[in-house]
């Protein structure tokens, strides 16, 4: 390991994380009842500009008057680039400030950003004597986000996890697509070129490069890497599939856009029996490996080594956080 010691953000479980509109207060009491790990009470881009005021002061209502349970509970401030953000830091911290665990700040583009809200939030936090310190979310969905993603995820003590704004980064970078997550056809190849008849096209996966970026500045910083939204809520398989990808590359969760993806993301962001028992087998026989004085041994045929117990304890405690 390097001498560089890695501060671990909050242990939070961040399977599903569902986005509720501010500005729709008939949904708050379904989410607080449902399944899912975090909420984020949207006052961005699920709200109209003549209804910014009214879902902020419904989001301080509820914060205040639903019992959310042992939900983690977000909310989405406007970008730093509109009039509406400060006002939703200052009226949300300082009139719900007591139940709020995360702000997410939307298309974050430096350090600098993060900086200005930190300090924001640091005044009013000591103002009220908070004593609980509010974590900061972060999407990359911008091509200058993505560009700082490194600087962004190390510029505050309160970062907890950055997520992939997959509909705002395609739009960012103009990217020939008008979906939300997913894949398109026309990122492809095409296999056997030599043989026409057999020719066929295989689909590529467009947002690989910019969620793998995302996940190692967010593991290099402590941070949860968090998948985004999946626009159609209409096709579970491709939602799990998508949300397979996430987790494969390292990613903790993804966003819910419609309850009915709460579920999907739980299950597929939760390692499954067949995983864990691997990863208890993999460190039973390295444990058994190492009283023999060895550092590397055989189970089913494969190669094992001190990398293994890493890997393998990354899926148990995993279990162990979801089972508490
Ligand atoms: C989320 O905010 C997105 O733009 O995908
Ligand atoms: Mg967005």
């Amino acid at each position: 390991m390097s001498f560089h010691s890695i501060d671990q953000a909050p242990a939070r479980l961040n399977r599903s994380e569902l986005a509720v509109p501010g500005s729709q207060p008939g949904m708050f009491e379904k989410a607080a009842q449902s399944d899912v790990d975090v909420i984020f009470l949207d006052l961005e881009d699920a709200v109209a500009p003549d209804e910014k005021e009214q879902a902020r002061k419904n989001i301080i209502e509820a914060l205040n008057d639903i019992d959310w349970g042992d939900k983690t509970m977000s909310v989405r401030i406007n970008g730093l680039d509109t009039h509406y953000m400060y006002r939703d830091v200052v009226d949300v911290v300082e009139q719900a400030g007591a139940r709020l665990d995360l702000i997410m700040i939307p298309k974050v583009g430096t350090a600098a950003d993060v900086y200005a809200v930190d300090m924001m939030v640091t005044q009013i936090e000591d103002a009220k004597g908070y004593k609980k310190r509010i974590g900061f979310e972060h999407i990359i969905e911008t091509a200058l986000g993505m560009q700082n993603v490194t600087e962004i995820a190390g510029a505050s003590k309160r970062n907890e996890s950055l997520h992939f704004g997959v509909a705002d980064y395609a739009a960012s970078t103009r990217a020939r697509t008008t979906i939300i997550g997913g894949v398109n056809p026309d990122y492809a190849v095409l296999t056997d070129p030599d043989g026409e008849a057999n020719r066929a096209t295989h689909w590529g996966d467009m947002w690989h490069y910019a969620l793998a970026r995302m996940v190692v500045a967010a593991r290099a910083n402590g941070l949860r890497p968090i998948d985004g939204p999946f626009g159609d809520f209409q096709d579970p398989e491709g939602y799990k599939a998508a949300a397979k990808r996430a987790a494969v590359l390292g990613c903790e969760g993804k966003w819910a856009i419609h309850p009915s993806q709460i579920e999907l993301a739980n299950q597929v962001m939760s390692p499954g029996n067949a995983e864990v028992t691997k990863a208890q087998r993999i460190l039973e026989a390295m444990a058994e490996a190492e009283a023999s004085g060895k550092g590397a041994v055989s189970l089913d045929g494969r190669l094992i080594d001190y990398a293994s117990i890493r890997q393998a304890e990354v899926m148990v405690e995993k279990a162990r956080q979801i089972a508490a």
